[in-house]
């Protein structure tokens, strides 16, 4: 891969592993120092993920060496570009591809990327609205995509959505409100209900539905379900579905391991699959231009909901997210929060 030549130094936030412990912190690098590729980006926006929480705070092994500047994603203006796929002033996206993981990632005001890893924002969004979609709501955009493949069709019932005020949870209402679908959201905050509602929640669910007592098998009332929680709600979930109901398993706030028995699958022919938003590029072009047309969420009223936040303020928000005190989407903003 060539060197490209920008020589002025610039901030990141940086990843190291010292005594067998990640330590954050702001630094300044110089295009050189970052992992190799052939586009240099002038970043506008970075999503904060919870897996860029998890890694920045040394919470679960994400990072694949170091050191490293983390950030799953980012949205930026290409500055030069030894590549003829990318031309100087276009605006681009990054998701994937091991980016913040074993290439340098999105918690930088200048990106290097390898050409292969990097698409122009698609048709039909603007910069801003492709950072505010984003890693959420292509890998909503996944589960979407996998459950009409299986047979769900807006008479099929609703869709159920764990982790509702999260990102991944709001930007799956919102995508699926778009697409026709009634959904019930589920949050372990009451206080949101009427967000989930405006954001297109046909019914909001009280988590706390994991206190009661649980039966074998519950009131089968969802044809599908995108579960950001995993642990006892996965395990309601996979109780509660209806017949030949589909469970896209997405995250794990709650926990990695969850109980089950094989009643849910025989009784009522429950279908569950894995999400992983690293999709391959055929179907990352296809979504993302259902993303941007079709499927494209009301970005207005999603904007309430959208956090921006500056890199010196990511270490003490990545604690809160973890925590589960956050909720929306939020970005780290380089450029200000309009472009
Ligand atoms: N598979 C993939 O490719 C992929 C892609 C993106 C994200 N993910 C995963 O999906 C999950 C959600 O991501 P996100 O970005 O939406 O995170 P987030 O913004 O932090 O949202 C998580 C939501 O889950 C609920 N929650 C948090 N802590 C909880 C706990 N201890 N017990 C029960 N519920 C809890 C909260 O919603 P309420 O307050 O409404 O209950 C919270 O807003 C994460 O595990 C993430 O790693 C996976």
């Amino acid at each position: 891969m060539n060197t490209l030549t920008l020589s002025a130094s610039f901030e990141v936030l940086r990843s190291h592993l010292i005594d067998g412990q990640v330590q954050s912190a702001l630094e300044r690098m110089r295009p050189d120092d970052l992992s190799p590729g052939e586009v240099l980006v002038r970043n506008l926006h970075a999503g904060v993920n919870y897996k860029d929480c998890l890694s920045i705070l040394g919470k679960a092994k994400i990072i694949s060496d170091f050191p490293r500047v983390a950030g799953i994603e980012a949205v930026g203006t290409v500055i030069e570009s030894s590549s003829p796929s990318f031309h100087p002033g276009e605006t681009v996206l990054v998701h994937g591809h091991e980016t913040g993981i074993r290439f340098d990632g999105g918690f930088a005001e200048i990106l290097r990327v390898p050409a292969a890893h990097l698409q122009q924002v698609p048709p039909g969004l603007t910069p801003l609205e492709c950072a505010v979609l984003g890693v959420p709501a292509f890998t909503a955009a996944m589960a979407l995509e996998r459950f009409e493949e299986l047979g769900l069709t807006r008479e099929s019932g609703p869709v159920a959505v764990s982790g509702a005020s999260g990102a991944v949870g709001t930007m799956a209402i919102a995508i699926l409100a778009k697409a026709g679908y009634e959904v019930a959201a589920i949050t372990r905050n009451l206080a949101h209900a009427p967000v989930l509602q405006s954001l297109g929640a046909t019914e909001v669910i009280d988590a706390a539905v994991l206190d009661q007592p649980q039966r074998a098998l519950e009131k089968a009332r969802f044809a599908a379900a995108i579960d950001n929680v995993g642990g006892p709600m996965l395990s309601w979930l996979m109780r509660s579905m209806q017949d030949s109901g589909a469970i896209a398993v997405i995250g794990n706030a709650a926990g990695n391991t969850f109980e089950g028995s094989g009643l849910p699958f025989f009784m009522r022919r429950l279908q569950m699959f894995g999400v992983n938003a690293n999709a391959p590029w055929p179907q990352r072009q296809c979504l993302w231009e259902r993303l941007g047309s079709t499927w494209k969420p009301d970005m207005e009223k999603l904007t309430p909901h959208v956090h921006h936040i500056s890199l010196n303020q990511l270490m003490d928000y990545a604690g809160q997210q973890l925590r589960g005190n956050t909720s929306g989407r939020t970005l780290v903003s380089f450029q200000g929060r309009r472009s």
